[in-house]
């Protein structure tokens, strides 16, 4: 059959059809589908005219052209449709070459795997993890850590008062009162947790941070226990060529003190990473042990700063501010 009379029978069926038009939806459906569907009857018109001869073609073509506009304007004002296209067929039509959406996933916050390191490296030696009160009173944050009302010792911290007696606490030292006296030693325990700062806020202070205190107390505890303790502890954190130094310092609950330094070698300086020393034995008889008994170590770290040691991150305020091109290299 030529185009021309294909043409004519198309539209000649399309115009009987459209006489007994449908009622029902769904046969209304199965009419537009016959004749504008992609495999519809006038789809298969312009795939004949592929074949016509091409002198002819231009003049089949506005028929064909004028006929589509002819027959859809027809069938919208009767079926009252807005649009005849096979738009359902359109949107399933999948193009499978192109790539696929990457599903995005979290990633465990720096500080929680920094955390997580610590624990399993004290944890894989003996160590407990304990947890202890945020907002405490003066007496378990200072009093009994040997550092008394008006103590030159508590302008090195600045702190939140919640009221007179109680306190945001200002390091998780406090802890080691909790633990001391609701247990009778030996002890030894690592406690993680948030500390809370009245400090000018800044690339390297925040107003709180994270802390992971230890206290390790028994017969027979000396210097050289601790400092084995956090050598070992640094180099598992930070691997075997690691630079460290101990400083001699000063905490009024430990008695001697000193602070630990780790190189970066980024920044060309050394940073401190913690303070420690052999428990006081004031702290001991606040809690009720025999000083001439127990003897032991405690230190507290910065989990911040060891983070950004580790990772090579200048700015702590990035911890906290939740960027995810920051958390996503994580
Ligand atoms: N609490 C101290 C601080 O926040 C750190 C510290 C130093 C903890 C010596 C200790 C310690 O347990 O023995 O700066």
């Amino acid at each position: 059959m030529d185009l021309k009379r294909s043409i004519e029978s198309v539209k000649k069926s399309f115009l009987a059809d459209v006489e007994k038009f449908p009622t029902d939806p769904q046969e209304q459906e199965l009419l537009r589908v016959r004749y504008f569907g992609r495999k519809g009857e006038i789809a298969s018109l312009f795939q004949q005219l592929k074949d016509a001869d091409p002198s002819d073609r231009p003049k089949f073509g506005q028929q064909l052209n004028s006929l589509r506009d002819e027959l859809s304007n027809a069938f919208k004002e009767i079926s009252g449709a807005d649009d005849i296209d096979d738009q359902a067929d359109e949107d399933q039509r999948i193009d499978y070459s192109l790539p696929g959406f990457n599903f995005s996933t979290g990633s465990i916050h720096p500080l929680h795997q920094i955390l997580k390191e610590i624990k399993d490296i004290f944890i894989s030696i003996g160590f407990s993890v304990a947890y202890g009160p945020e907002i405490d009173d003066d007496y378990h944050n200072f009093q009994a850590l040997n550092i008394p009302k008006h103590h030159p010792a508590r302008d090195m911290q600045d702190t939140f008062f919640v009221d007179d007696n109680t306190v945001l606490r200002t390091h998780t030292s406090n802890v080691q009162i909790h633990l001391m006296e609701n247990q009778n030693p030996p002890l030894r325990y690592i406690v993680p947790g948030r500390v809370y700062r009245n400090e000018a806020i800044s690339f390297k202070s925040y107003c709180l941070f994270h802390q992971v205190e230890g206290l390790y107390v028994d017969k027979n505890v000396s210097f050289p226990d601790l400092k084995g303790t956090l050598e070992l502890f640094v180099k598992r954190c930070f691997g075997d060529d690691v630079k460290m130094r101990f400083r001699p310092s000063f905490f009024p609950f430990t008695e001697p003190s000193a602070e630990m330094d780790i190189w970066s070698e980024s920044r060309g300086e050394w940073l401190e990473i913690l303070g420690c020393g052999m428990v006081d034995p004031e702290v001991f008889t606040n809690v009720g042990y025999d000083p001439k008994i127990w003897h032991g170590y405690a230190f507290g770290m910065g989990i911040e700063r060891i983070a950004m040691l580790k990772y090579g991150i200048d700015d702590i305020r990035l911890f906290y501010q939740g960027d995810l091109r920051f958390l996503e290299q994580f």
